[in-house]
Protein backbone atom coordinates (compact mmCIF):
# COMPACT_ATOMS: atom_id res chain seq x y z
CA UNK A 1 0.00 0.00 0.00
CA UNK A 2 0.95 3.93 -0.24
CA UNK A 3 3.88 4.79 1.98
CA UNK A 4 4.73 8.25 3.52
CA UNK A 5 7.78 9.58 4.10
CA UNK A 6 8.73 13.38 5.83
CA UNK A 7 12.28 14.46 6.33
CA UNK A 8 13.34 17.68 7.97
CA UNK A 9 17.26 18.49 9.17
CA UNK A 10 20.50 19.51 7.88
CA UNK A 11 21.42 16.40 5.31
CA UNK A 12 19.97 16.60 1.68
CA UNK A 13 16.59 16.54 2.13
CA UNK A 14 16.28 14.94 -1.60
CA UNK A 15 18.84 11.98 -0.90
CA UNK A 16 17.10 11.30 2.57
CA UNK A 17 13.52 11.12 0.92
CA UNK A 18 14.69 8.78 -1.72
CA UNK A 19 16.28 6.41 0.48
CA UNK A 20 13.34 6.10 2.58
CA UNK A 21 11.32 5.34 0.41
CA UNK A 22 13.51 2.62 -1.31
CA UNK A 23 12.72 1.12 2.42
CA UNK A 24 9.49 1.44 1.90
CA UNK A 25 9.02 -0.59 -1.27
CA UNK A 26 8.31 -3.55 0.30
CA UNK A 27 4.41 -2.28 1.08
CA UNK A 28 4.60 -2.54 -3.16
CA UNK A 29 3.58 0.94 -5.05
CA UNK A 30 2.98 1.72 -8.85
CA UNK A 31 4.37 5.32 -8.57
CA UNK A 32 6.11 7.68 -6.45
CA UNK A 33 7.18 11.30 -6.24
CA UNK A 34 8.54 13.79 -3.58
CA UNK A 35 8.06 17.93 -2.72
CA UNK A 36 10.83 19.91 -1.05
CA UNK A 37 10.92 23.09 0.09
CA UNK A 38 13.74 25.45 -0.92
CA UNK A 39 13.97 29.04 -0.55
CA UNK A 40 10.35 29.13 1.09
CA UNK A 41 9.00 27.62 -2.48
CA UNK A 42 7.70 24.07 -2.60
CA UNK A 43 8.87 21.83 -6.09
CA UNK A 44 7.09 18.91 -6.56
CA UNK A 45 8.32 15.98 -8.53
CA UNK A 46 6.50 12.41 -9.56
CA UNK A 47 6.17 9.64 -11.87
CA UNK A 48 5.09 6.47 -12.64
CA UNK A 49 7.07 3.15 -11.94
CA UNK A 50 9.79 2.25 -10.03
CA UNK A 51 11.71 4.86 -7.80
CA UNK A 52 14.92 4.44 -9.89
CA UNK A 53 12.54 6.60 -12.46
CA UNK A 54 12.10 9.28 -9.83
CA UNK A 55 15.89 9.00 -8.67
CA UNK A 56 16.29 9.94 -12.59
CA UNK A 57 14.03 12.71 -12.76
CA UNK A 58 15.38 14.44 -9.66
CA UNK A 59 18.76 14.39 -10.31
CA UNK A 60 18.09 17.18 -12.88
CA UNK A 61 16.88 19.80 -10.35
CA UNK A 62 19.28 21.18 -8.15
CA UNK A 63 18.29 20.33 -4.44
CA UNK A 64 20.50 21.81 -2.69
CA UNK A 65 19.74 23.95 0.57
CA UNK A 66 16.76 22.54 0.82
CA UNK A 67 14.74 22.58 3.95
CA UNK A 68 12.38 19.92 4.38
CA UNK A 69 9.97 17.33 2.01
CA UNK A 70 7.95 14.64 2.10
CA UNK A 71 7.64 11.93 -0.65
CA UNK A 72 5.19 9.11 -1.53
CA UNK A 73 5.11 5.27 -2.90
CA UNK A 74 1.31 5.11 -4.35
CA UNK A 75 -0.78 2.10 -4.58
CA UNK A 76 -3.36 3.09 -6.66
CA UNK A 77 -7.00 3.02 -5.47
CA UNK A 78 -8.83 5.67 -6.74
CA UNK A 79 -7.70 6.58 -10.59
CA UNK A 80 -4.94 4.77 -12.88
CA UNK A 81 -1.47 4.42 -12.63
CA UNK A 82 -0.76 7.56 -13.94
CA UNK A 83 1.85 10.88 -12.82
CA UNK A 84 -1.23 13.23 -12.27
CA UNK A 85 -2.69 11.12 -9.90
CA UNK A 86 0.72 10.14 -8.15
CA UNK A 87 1.52 11.80 -4.99
CA UNK A 88 2.12 14.57 -3.59
CA UNK A 89 -0.87 16.51 -4.63
CA UNK A 90 -0.71 20.18 -4.95
CA UNK A 91 -3.78 22.55 -4.55
CA UNK A 92 -3.22 26.25 -3.74
CA UNK A 93 -0.71 26.63 -1.07
CA UNK A 94 -1.27 22.94 0.12
CA UNK A 95 0.87 20.31 -0.87
CA UNK A 96 0.00 16.38 0.73
CA UNK A 97 0.90 12.84 0.30
CA UNK A 98 -1.95 10.89 1.56
CA UNK A 99 -2.35 7.12 2.73
CA UNK A 100 -5.68 5.41 2.69
CA UNK A 101 -9.05 5.90 1.61
CA UNK A 102 -11.84 8.33 1.95
CA UNK A 103 -15.16 7.25 1.60
CA UNK A 104 -16.98 10.17 1.36
CA UNK A 105 -14.79 12.54 -1.30
CA UNK A 106 -17.44 12.88 -4.04
CA UNK A 107 -19.15 14.92 -1.25
CA UNK A 108 -16.11 17.28 -0.71
CA UNK A 109 -15.52 17.51 -4.40
CA UNK A 110 -19.29 18.96 -4.60
CA UNK A 111 -18.58 21.41 -2.11
CA UNK A 112 -15.33 22.35 -3.94
CA UNK A 113 -16.14 22.43 -7.14
CA UNK A 114 -16.88 26.25 -7.98
CA UNK A 115 -13.67 26.97 -6.44
CA UNK A 116 -11.23 24.35 -7.57
CA UNK A 117 -10.16 22.26 -10.33
CA UNK A 118 -9.47 19.00 -10.45
CA UNK A 119 -6.28 17.63 -11.82
CA UNK A 120 -6.29 14.28 -10.77
CA UNK A 121 -9.15 11.32 -9.79
CA UNK A 122 -7.92 10.95 -6.43
CA UNK A 123 -9.24 11.23 -3.37
CA UNK A 124 -6.68 12.68 -1.44
CA UNK A 125 -6.52 15.66 -4.09
CA UNK A 126 -9.80 16.52 -2.78
CA UNK A 127 -8.35 16.54 0.96
CA UNK A 128 -5.57 18.90 -0.15
CA UNK A 129 -8.40 21.32 -1.61
CA UNK A 130 -10.16 20.76 1.65
CA UNK A 131 -6.84 22.05 3.62
CA UNK A 132 -6.34 25.27 1.36
CA UNK A 133 -10.31 26.27 1.05
CA UNK A 134 -9.59 26.68 5.45
CA UNK A 135 -6.37 27.73 5.51
CA UNK A 136 -5.22 31.65 5.27
CA UNK A 137 -1.93 31.67 5.33
CA UNK A 138 -1.44 31.09 8.98
CA UNK A 139 -3.48 28.50 10.47
CA UNK A 140 -1.92 26.01 9.29
CA UNK A 141 -3.77 23.42 12.82
CA UNK A 142 -6.94 24.97 12.52
CA UNK A 143 -7.08 24.35 9.13
CA UNK A 144 -5.84 20.94 9.40
CA UNK A 145 -8.42 20.06 12.11
CA UNK A 146 -11.21 21.56 10.12
CA UNK A 147 -10.56 19.74 7.00
CA UNK A 148 -9.79 16.60 8.47
CA UNK A 149 -12.78 16.43 11.00
CA UNK A 150 -15.04 16.14 7.75
CA UNK A 151 -13.06 13.21 6.15
CA UNK A 152 -15.13 9.90 6.44
CA UNK A 153 -12.18 6.80 5.75
CA UNK A 154 -8.78 6.28 6.56
CA UNK A 155 -5.93 8.27 6.10
CA UNK A 156 -2.23 9.43 7.23
CA UNK A 157 -1.36 12.64 5.92
CA UNK A 158 1.94 14.19 5.33
CA UNK A 159 1.20 18.06 4.83
CA UNK A 160 3.40 21.05 3.78
CA UNK A 161 2.43 24.75 2.90
CA UNK A 162 4.18 27.24 0.37
CA UNK A 163 6.34 29.73 2.54
CA UNK A 164 6.61 27.45 5.78
CA UNK A 165 9.30 25.54 6.43
CA UNK A 166 7.41 22.94 8.21
CA UNK A 167 5.93 19.50 8.05
CA UNK A 168 2.54 18.28 9.71
CA UNK A 169 1.47 14.90 9.80
CA UNK A 170 -1.73 13.40 11.20
CA UNK A 171 -3.59 10.00 10.84
CA UNK A 172 -6.77 7.99 11.39
CA UNK A 173 -6.53 3.87 11.00
CA UNK A 174 -3.64 3.67 9.55
CA UNK A 175 0.07 4.05 10.65
CA UNK A 176 2.09 6.77 10.80
CA UNK A 177 5.55 7.49 12.83
CA UNK A 178 7.41 10.32 13.76
CA UNK A 179 11.38 9.56 13.50
CA UNK A 180 13.66 11.29 16.22
CA UNK A 181 17.06 11.97 14.97
CA UNK A 182 20.02 14.08 16.47
CA UNK A 183 18.35 17.65 15.47
CA UNK A 184 16.36 15.91 12.12
CA UNK A 185 12.81 14.99 12.51
CA UNK A 186 10.85 12.27 9.74
CA UNK A 187 7.68 10.80 8.90
CA UNK A 188 7.06 7.64 8.04
CA UNK A 189 4.50 4.73 7.78
CA UNK A 190 6.73 2.42 8.91
CA UNK A 191 9.83 3.00 11.44
CA UNK A 192 11.58 0.58 9.05
CA UNK A 193 12.06 3.28 7.02
CA UNK A 194 13.88 5.28 8.81
CA UNK A 195 16.39 2.31 10.64
CA UNK A 196 19.23 3.58 8.47
CA UNK A 197 19.07 7.14 10.21
CA UNK A 198 16.94 6.35 13.55
CA UNK A 199 15.35 4.00 16.02
CA UNK A 200 13.79 6.46 17.86
CA UNK A 201 10.27 7.17 17.35
CA UNK A 202 6.70 8.16 18.74
CA UNK A 203 3.58 6.19 17.28
CA UNK A 204 0.63 9.00 16.58
CA UNK A 205 -2.46 7.72 17.54
CA UNK A 206 -5.59 8.76 15.57
CA UNK A 207 -5.87 12.65 14.80
CA UNK A 208 -3.00 13.71 16.88
CA UNK A 209 -1.41 16.27 14.55
CA UNK A 210 2.30 16.83 14.71
CA UNK A 211 4.02 19.59 13.79
CA UNK A 212 7.82 19.27 13.04
CA UNK A 213 9.93 22.64 12.35
CA UNK A 214 13.06 23.47 14.38
CA UNK A 215 11.82 20.97 16.51
CA UNK A 216 8.38 19.07 17.12
CA UNK A 217 5.21 19.06 18.53
CA UNK A 218 2.10 17.02 19.12
CA UNK A 219 -1.22 18.33 19.78
CA UNK A 220 -4.73 16.76 20.34
CA UNK A 221 -7.54 19.34 20.01
CA UNK A 222 -5.11 21.70 19.86
CA UNK A 223 -3.24 21.33 22.88
CA UNK A 224 0.26 20.27 22.84
CA UNK A 225 0.48 16.41 24.73
CA UNK A 226 3.90 14.81 25.65
CA UNK A 227 4.38 10.95 24.15
CA UNK A 228 6.37 7.98 24.96
CA UNK A 229 9.69 8.00 22.74
CA UNK A 230 9.85 4.55 21.66
CA UNK A 231 13.36 2.68 20.06
CA UNK A 232 12.85 -0.04 17.84
CA UNK A 233 14.20 -3.39 19.07
CA UNK A 234 15.69 -4.27 15.27
CA UNK A 235 18.65 -2.72 13.81
CA UNK A 236 19.01 -1.72 9.86
CA UNK A 237 20.87 -4.91 9.07
CA UNK A 238 17.95 -6.80 9.91
CA UNK A 239 15.92 -4.68 7.38
CA UNK A 240 18.72 -5.12 4.27
CA UNK A 241 19.57 -8.27 2.07
CA UNK A 242 22.98 -8.73 3.57
CA UNK A 243 24.21 -10.46 0.88
CA UNK A 244 21.27 -12.83 -0.28
CA UNK A 245 19.83 -12.04 -3.99
CA UNK A 246 16.55 -11.33 -2.50
CA UNK A 247 14.93 -10.66 0.83
CA UNK A 248 12.26 -13.83 0.28
CA UNK A 249 15.77 -15.91 0.25
CA UNK A 250 17.04 -14.21 3.01
CA UNK A 251 13.82 -14.58 4.92
CA UNK A 252 13.39 -17.80 4.29
CA UNK A 253 17.11 -18.74 6.00
CA UNK A 254 15.43 -16.49 8.88
CA UNK A 255 13.15 -19.11 10.17
CA UNK A 256 16.24 -20.98 11.19
CA UNK A 257 17.03 -18.44 13.63
CA UNK A 258 13.14 -17.57 14.15
CA UNK A 259 12.59 -20.98 15.64
CA UNK A 260 15.41 -20.65 18.04
CA UNK A 261 13.66 -17.17 19.38
CA UNK A 262 10.26 -18.57 19.31
CA UNK A 263 11.40 -21.77 21.36
CA UNK A 264 13.12 -19.69 24.04
CA UNK A 265 10.24 -17.34 24.70
CA UNK A 266 7.76 -19.62 24.48
CA UNK A 267 8.87 -23.02 25.79
CA UNK A 268 10.91 -23.47 29.11
CA UNK A 269 12.19 -26.66 31.03
CA UNK A 270 10.34 -28.81 28.28
CA UNK A 271 6.59 -26.23 29.31
CA UNK A 272 4.83 -23.89 27.09
CA UNK A 273 4.88 -20.96 28.79
CA UNK A 274 4.20 -17.20 28.52
CA UNK A 275 1.37 -17.66 26.45
CA UNK A 276 -0.35 -15.52 28.78
CA UNK A 277 -4.08 -16.72 27.75
CA UNK A 278 -5.51 -19.04 29.32
CA UNK A 279 -7.38 -20.80 26.64
CA UNK A 280 -8.84 -23.61 28.60
CA UNK A 281 -11.66 -21.15 29.94
CA UNK A 282 -12.83 -20.41 26.75
CA UNK A 283 -15.48 -22.69 24.74
CA UNK A 284 -15.52 -21.34 21.41
CA UNK A 285 -11.76 -19.43 19.27
CA UNK A 286 -12.49 -17.57 16.63
CA UNK A 287 -9.38 -17.47 14.60
CA UNK A 288 -9.37 -14.39 11.74
CA UNK A 289 -6.26 -13.14 9.28
CA UNK A 290 -6.17 -12.21 5.87
CA UNK A 291 -4.12 -14.67 3.54
CA UNK A 292 -1.35 -16.25 4.50
CA UNK A 293 -2.28 -15.54 8.03
CA UNK A 294 -5.44 -16.61 7.55
CA UNK A 295 -4.09 -19.89 6.27
CA UNK A 296 -1.93 -20.27 9.37
CA UNK A 297 -4.63 -20.11 11.51
CA UNK A 298 -6.27 -23.09 9.94
CA UNK A 299 -3.67 -25.65 11.08
CA UNK A 300 -4.59 -24.19 14.81
CA UNK A 301 -8.28 -25.47 13.62
CA UNK A 302 -6.77 -28.65 12.05
CA UNK A 303 -5.20 -29.72 15.29
CA UNK A 304 -8.13 -28.44 17.35
CA UNK A 305 -10.43 -30.18 15.60
CA UNK A 306 -8.66 -33.63 15.33
CA UNK A 307 -7.84 -33.51 19.34
CA UNK A 308 -10.04 -30.79 21.52
CA UNK A 309 -13.42 -30.40 19.86
CA UNK A 310 -16.53 -32.00 21.94
CA UNK A 311 -20.02 -30.50 22.35
CA UNK A 312 -18.22 -27.83 24.87
CA UNK A 313 -15.43 -26.92 22.48
CA UNK A 314 -14.62 -25.52 19.00
CA UNK A 315 -12.57 -23.44 16.87
CA UNK A 316 -13.36 -21.52 13.33
CA UNK A 317 -11.17 -19.73 11.25
CA UNK A 318 -12.47 -16.57 9.18
CA UNK A 319 -10.96 -14.20 6.15
CA UNK A 320 -11.05 -10.87 8.01
CA UNK A 321 -12.67 -9.75 5.28
CA UNK A 322 -15.93 -12.38 5.81
CA UNK A 323 -15.84 -12.15 9.89
CA UNK A 324 -16.77 -8.40 9.54
CA UNK A 325 -19.85 -8.74 8.50
CA UNK A 326 -21.13 -11.61 9.28
CA UNK A 327 -23.64 -12.07 11.95
CA UNK A 328 -21.90 -13.06 15.17
CA UNK A 329 -22.91 -14.59 18.07
CA UNK A 330 -20.38 -13.30 21.26
CA UNK A 331 -20.63 -14.40 24.69
CA UNK A 332 -17.97 -14.42 27.52
CA UNK A 333 -17.39 -18.24 26.31
CA UNK A 334 -15.75 -16.89 23.30
CA UNK A 335 -12.15 -16.22 22.40
CA UNK A 336 -11.02 -14.21 19.07
CA UNK A 337 -7.42 -15.06 17.77
CA UNK A 338 -6.28 -12.06 15.26
CA UNK A 339 -3.26 -12.94 13.43
CA UNK A 340 -1.25 -10.21 11.51
CA UNK A 341 2.53 -9.97 10.64
CA UNK A 342 2.35 -5.81 9.84
CA UNK A 343 -0.54 -5.74 12.89
CA UNK A 344 -2.15 -3.27 10.39
CA UNK A 345 -4.23 -4.78 7.90
CA UNK A 346 -7.58 -2.66 7.96
CA UNK A 347 -9.90 -6.16 7.37
CA UNK A 348 -8.36 -7.54 10.59
CA UNK A 349 -8.17 -4.79 12.24
CA UNK A 350 -11.74 -3.88 12.01
CA UNK A 351 -12.24 -7.12 13.35
CA UNK A 352 -10.54 -6.57 16.50
CA UNK A 353 -12.01 -3.46 16.99
CA UNK A 354 -15.89 -4.87 16.38
CA UNK A 355 -14.65 -7.68 19.01
CA UNK A 356 -13.23 -4.92 21.55
CA UNK A 357 -16.40 -2.88 21.11
CA UNK A 358 -18.41 -5.95 22.15
CA UNK A 359 -16.20 -6.35 25.23
CA UNK A 360 -15.26 -10.40 23.74
CA UNK A 361 -11.44 -11.35 24.99
CA UNK A 362 -9.17 -10.63 21.68
CA UNK A 363 -5.65 -12.12 21.32
CA UNK A 364 -2.87 -10.95 18.65
CA UNK A 365 -0.58 -13.33 17.28
CA UNK A 366 1.85 -9.88 15.76
CA UNK A 367 5.07 -9.26 14.19
CA UNK A 368 5.43 -5.35 14.72
CA UNK A 369 5.13 -4.53 18.11
CA UNK A 370 4.19 -1.19 18.04
CA UNK A 371 1.47 -1.94 15.17
CA UNK A 372 -1.77 -0.66 16.19
CA UNK A 373 -3.09 -4.26 16.63
CA UNK A 374 -0.66 -5.39 19.32
CA UNK A 375 -1.02 -1.59 21.01
CA UNK A 376 -5.32 -2.63 21.07
CA UNK A 377 -5.72 -6.55 21.02
CA UNK A 378 -6.32 -7.41 24.90
CA UNK A 379 -3.66 -10.26 24.91
CA UNK A 380 -0.21 -9.73 22.60
CA UNK A 381 1.87 -12.90 21.03
CA UNK A 382 4.84 -11.46 19.83
CA UNK A 383 5.95 -13.17 16.53
CA UNK A 384 9.41 -12.28 16.69
CA UNK A 385 10.50 -12.62 13.45
CA UNK A 386 12.05 -9.51 12.67
CA UNK A 387 11.32 -7.16 9.97
CA UNK A 388 9.98 -9.04 6.89
CA UNK A 389 10.47 -7.09 3.54
CA UNK A 390 9.16 -9.68 0.72
CA UNK A 391 5.31 -9.13 0.17
CA UNK A 392 4.82 -12.47 0.04
CA UNK A 393 4.86 -13.49 3.73
CA UNK A 394 7.42 -16.93 4.38
CA UNK A 395 8.77 -16.35 8.04
CA UNK A 396 5.35 -14.66 9.23
CA UNK A 397 3.75 -17.47 8.18
CA UNK A 398 6.19 -19.89 9.70
CA UNK A 399 5.93 -18.16 12.78
CA UNK A 400 2.18 -17.71 13.39
CA UNK A 401 1.68 -21.47 12.17
CA UNK A 402 4.34 -22.09 15.03
CA UNK A 403 2.42 -20.20 17.70
CA UNK A 404 -0.77 -21.80 16.83
CA UNK A 405 0.82 -25.57 17.39
CA UNK A 406 2.21 -23.93 20.97
CA UNK A 407 -1.58 -23.09 21.59
CA UNK A 408 -3.37 -26.04 20.57
CA UNK A 409 -1.07 -28.18 22.71
CA UNK A 410 -1.24 -25.71 25.46
CA UNK A 411 -4.72 -26.44 25.35
CA UNK A 412 -4.32 -30.41 24.86
CA UNK A 413 -1.88 -30.50 28.24
CA UNK A 414 -4.61 -28.61 30.21
CA UNK A 415 -7.53 -30.58 28.99
CA UNK A 416 -5.31 -33.67 29.57
CA UNK A 417 -5.84 -35.00 25.83
CA UNK A 418 -1.96 -35.61 26.34
CA UNK A 419 0.22 -36.04 29.02
CA UNK A 420 3.56 -34.69 30.73
CA UNK A 421 5.73 -37.21 29.23
CA UNK A 422 3.96 -36.71 25.50
CA UNK A 423 4.09 -33.23 25.82
CA UNK A 424 7.87 -33.14 26.11
CA UNK A 425 8.70 -35.01 23.52
CA UNK A 426 6.13 -33.10 21.02
CA UNK A 427 8.15 -30.19 22.63
CA UNK A 428 11.85 -31.94 21.83
CA UNK A 429 10.83 -31.56 18.06
CA UNK A 430 10.51 -27.78 18.27
CA UNK A 431 13.61 -28.09 19.79
CA UNK A 432 15.63 -29.64 17.15
CA UNK A 433 13.98 -27.38 14.29
CA UNK A 434 16.75 -25.07 13.82
CA UNK A 435 19.13 -28.04 12.21
CA UNK A 436 15.98 -29.78 10.26
CA UNK A 437 15.11 -26.42 8.69
CA UNK A 438 18.56 -25.95 7.10
CA UNK A 439 18.69 -29.47 6.29
CA UNK A 440 15.41 -28.92 3.95
CA UNK A 441 16.38 -25.50 2.84
CA UNK A 442 19.56 -27.01 1.48
CA UNK A 443 18.11 -29.38 -0.82
CA UNK A 444 18.31 -28.93 -4.19
CA UNK A 445 15.02 -27.35 -5.28
CA UNK A 446 17.17 -26.31 -8.74
CA UNK A 447 16.45 -28.70 -10.63
CA UNK A 448 12.69 -29.53 -10.18
CA UNK A 449 12.18 -25.78 -10.83
CA UNK A 450 13.63 -25.98 -13.92
CA UNK A 451 11.21 -28.53 -15.06
CA UNK A 452 8.03 -26.89 -14.24
CA UNK A 453 8.91 -23.38 -14.20
CA UNK A 454 7.62 -22.64 -18.41
CA UNK A 455 4.18 -24.38 -17.08
CA UNK A 456 0.82 -22.68 -17.20
CA UNK A 457 -0.58 -24.25 -14.26
CA UNK A 458 0.37 -26.20 -11.01
CA UNK A 459 -1.49 -27.99 -8.80
CA UNK A 460 -1.27 -28.77 -5.61
CA UNK A 461 -3.16 -31.58 -3.23
CA UNK A 462 -2.85 -33.34 -0.32
CA UNK A 463 -5.11 -34.51 2.87
CA UNK A 464 -5.38 -34.19 5.97
CA UNK A 465 -3.31 -30.84 7.53
CA UNK A 466 -1.45 -31.20 4.12
CA UNK A 467 -4.32 -29.72 1.77
CA UNK A 468 -3.96 -26.50 4.88
CA UNK A 469 -0.67 -26.53 3.76
CA UNK A 470 -0.83 -26.62 0.32
CA UNK A 471 -3.39 -23.73 0.31
CA UNK A 472 -0.21 -21.75 1.64
CA UNK A 473 2.23 -23.24 -0.91
CA UNK A 474 0.18 -22.77 -3.77
CA UNK A 475 -0.28 -18.68 -2.98
CA UNK A 476 3.12 -18.59 -2.48
CA UNK A 477 3.79 -20.07 -6.12
CA UNK A 478 1.23 -18.06 -7.77
CA UNK A 479 1.91 -14.46 -5.95
CA UNK A 480 5.47 -14.66 -6.72
CA UNK A 481 5.54 -16.59 -10.57
CA UNK A 482 2.21 -15.72 -11.67
CA UNK A 483 1.78 -18.77 -12.62
CA UNK A 484 -1.42 -20.04 -12.23
CA UNK A 485 -1.85 -22.60 -9.64
CA UNK A 486 -4.44 -24.34 -7.72
CA UNK A 487 -4.79 -26.65 -4.67
CA UNK A 488 -7.19 -29.80 -4.05
CA UNK A 489 -8.20 -32.05 -1.43
CA UNK A 490 -6.62 -34.95 -3.20
CA UNK A 491 -10.13 -37.21 -3.01
CA UNK A 492 -11.71 -33.91 -4.66
CA UNK A 493 -9.43 -34.80 -7.53
CA UNK A 494 -11.53 -37.27 -9.51
CA UNK A 495 -15.07 -35.20 -8.90
CA UNK A 496 -13.98 -32.18 -11.50
CA UNK A 497 -10.12 -30.85 -11.26
CA UNK A 498 -8.61 -34.15 -12.86
CA UNK A 499 -10.32 -32.87 -16.23
CA UNK A 500 -7.44 -29.66 -15.83
CA UNK A 501 -4.51 -32.64 -15.98
CA UNK A 502 -2.91 -33.14 -19.19
CA UNK A 503 0.29 -34.33 -20.00
CA UNK A 504 3.10 -33.05 -18.19
CA UNK A 505 0.58 -31.17 -15.82
CA UNK A 506 3.12 -30.41 -12.69
CA UNK A 507 1.08 -32.09 -9.55
CA UNK A 508 2.74 -31.39 -5.93
CA UNK A 509 1.14 -33.74 -3.67
CA UNK A 510 2.22 -33.13 -0.20
CA UNK A 511 2.21 -36.11 1.87
CA UNK A 512 2.84 -35.87 5.77
CA UNK A 513 -0.43 -37.49 7.37
CA UNK A 514 0.49 -41.17 7.90
CA UNK A 515 -2.81 -42.56 8.22
CA UNK A 516 -4.05 -41.30 4.47
CA UNK A 517 -1.18 -41.52 2.32
CA UNK A 518 -2.23 -44.27 0.52
CA UNK A 519 -5.58 -42.94 0.12
CA UNK A 520 -3.18 -39.68 -1.55
CA UNK A 521 -0.97 -42.08 -3.39
CA UNK A 522 -4.17 -43.20 -5.32
CA UNK A 523 -4.90 -39.90 -6.35
CA UNK A 524 -1.23 -39.42 -7.57
CA UNK A 525 -1.58 -42.29 -9.22
CA UNK A 526 -4.57 -41.21 -11.31
CA UNK A 527 -2.83 -38.10 -12.18
CA UNK A 528 0.05 -40.06 -13.47
CA UNK A 529 -2.75 -42.04 -15.39
CA UNK A 530 -3.35 -38.37 -17.24
CA UNK A 531 0.16 -37.80 -17.71
CA UNK A 532 0.58 -35.53 -14.99
CA UNK A 533 4.35 -34.72 -13.84
CA UNK A 534 4.46 -35.84 -10.29
CA UNK A 535 6.63 -33.98 -7.40
CA UNK A 536 6.22 -35.63 -4.24
CA UNK A 537 6.92 -33.28 -1.08
CA UNK A 538 6.82 -35.98 2.22
CA UNK A 539 7.82 -36.71 5.55
CA UNK A 540 10.89 -39.44 5.48
CA UNK A 541 8.62 -42.37 7.39
CA UNK A 542 6.07 -42.35 4.41
CA UNK A 543 7.38 -44.26 1.39
CA UNK A 544 6.80 -43.41 -2.63
CA UNK A 545 6.88 -45.91 -5.38
CA UNK A 546 10.41 -44.40 -7.81
CA UNK A 547 7.98 -45.01 -10.72
CA UNK A 548 5.61 -42.61 -9.11
CA UNK A 549 7.41 -39.87 -8.34
CA UNK A 550 9.03 -37.80 -11.04
CA UNK A 551 10.75 -35.90 -8.21
CA UNK A 552 10.88 -36.39 -4.68
CA UNK A 553 11.37 -34.16 -1.66
CA UNK A 554 12.06 -35.71 1.63
CA UNK A 555 11.83 -33.77 4.62
CA UNK A 556 13.25 -35.24 8.21
CA UNK A 557 10.02 -36.97 10.67
CA UNK A 558 9.09 -34.61 13.36
CA UNK A 559 5.59 -34.40 15.39
CA UNK A 560 2.53 -33.62 13.49
CA UNK A 561 2.69 -30.55 14.98
CA UNK A 562 5.81 -28.86 13.45
CA UNK A 563 5.81 -31.68 10.30
CA UNK A 564 4.08 -29.03 8.21
CA UNK A 565 6.20 -26.28 9.19
CA UNK A 566 9.06 -28.42 7.53
CA UNK A 567 6.91 -28.98 4.40
CA UNK A 568 5.85 -25.30 3.56
CA UNK A 569 9.75 -24.26 3.16
CA UNK A 570 10.34 -27.10 0.82
CA UNK A 571 7.51 -25.24 -0.84
CA UNK A 572 8.87 -21.62 -0.42
CA UNK A 573 11.85 -22.96 -1.78
CA UNK A 574 10.60 -24.37 -4.52
CA UNK A 575 8.12 -21.44 -5.64
CA UNK A 576 11.21 -18.89 -4.86
CA UNK A 577 13.34 -20.56 -7.61
CA UNK A 578 10.56 -21.23 -9.95
CA UNK A 579 10.48 -17.48 -10.15
CA UNK A 580 13.87 -16.81 -10.35
CA UNK A 581 14.26 -18.95 -13.34
CA UNK A 582 10.89 -16.81 -14.59
CA UNK A 583 12.72 -13.61 -13.64
CA UNK A 584 9.81 -12.37 -11.42
CA UNK A 585 10.75 -9.31 -9.40
CA UNK A 586 10.39 -11.56 -6.43
CA UNK A 587 10.24 -9.81 -3.31
CA UNK A 588 7.83 -6.66 -5.24
CA UNK A 589 5.39 -8.81 -7.26
CA UNK A 590 2.81 -7.32 -9.27
CA UNK A 591 -0.38 -5.88 -7.89
CA UNK A 592 0.30 -7.06 -4.53
CA UNK A 593 1.14 -5.14 -1.49
CA UNK A 594 2.71 -5.99 1.78
CA UNK A 595 0.73 -4.13 4.01
CA UNK A 596 -3.22 -3.74 2.91
CA UNK A 597 -4.27 -0.58 4.86
CA UNK A 598 -7.24 -0.25 2.73
CA UNK A 599 -9.78 -2.80 2.64
C1 LIG B 1 -0.96 -9.20 2.18
C2 LIG B 1 0.40 -9.86 2.08
C3 LIG B 1 0.32 -11.30 2.58
C4 LIG B 1 -0.24 -11.33 4.00
C5 LIG B 1 -1.58 -10.59 4.09
C6 LIG B 1 -1.99 -10.37 5.54
O1 LIG B 1 -1.85 -9.76 1.28
O2 LIG B 1 0.85 -9.83 0.75
O3 LIG B 1 1.61 -11.88 2.58
O4 LIG B 1 -0.40 -12.65 4.40
O5 LIG B 1 -1.47 -9.29 3.51
O6 LIG B 1 -1.07 -9.49 6.15
P1 LIG B 1 -0.83 -9.40 7.68
O7 LIG B 1 0.16 -8.30 7.85
O8 LIG B 1 -2.17 -9.05 8.30
O9 LIG B 1 -0.33 -10.72 8.15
Amino acid sequence: MCGIIGYKGKRNVKDVLISCLQMLEYRGYDSSGLAVIKNNKIRVTKCVGRIENLKEKVSRYDFDNSVCGIAHTRWATHGKVSEENSHPHRVGNVVLVHNGVIENYKEIEDLLIKKYKFKSETDSERICALIDSFYNGNNELEAIEKATSMLKGSYSLGIMFEGKNKIYGIKKDTPLVLGIGNKEFFLASDICALLPYTKEFIILDDNEIVEIGDNFNIYYDGIIIYKKIETADYDVEEAMKNGYEHFMLKEINEQIDISRKLYSKYITNENINDLIIDLDKYKRIDFVGCGSAYNASLVAKYFIDKYCTNGEFYANCYASSEYRYMNHYFDKNVLVVFLSQSGETADTLACLRMCNEEGIDTVAIVNVISSTMAREAKYVLPMLAGPEICVATTKGYFSQSYICSLLVLKVMYKRKIINREELTRILEDFNKLPKYIDEVINKDYKIIADSIYKNKDIYYIGRGIDIYTCYEASLKLKEISYIHSECFASGELKHGPIALISKRTPVIALLSEFSVCEKTINNICEAKARGAKIITIRKESINIDKNLSDYDIVVPLVSEFVQSILIIIACQMLSYEVAKLRKCDIDKPRNLSKSVTVE
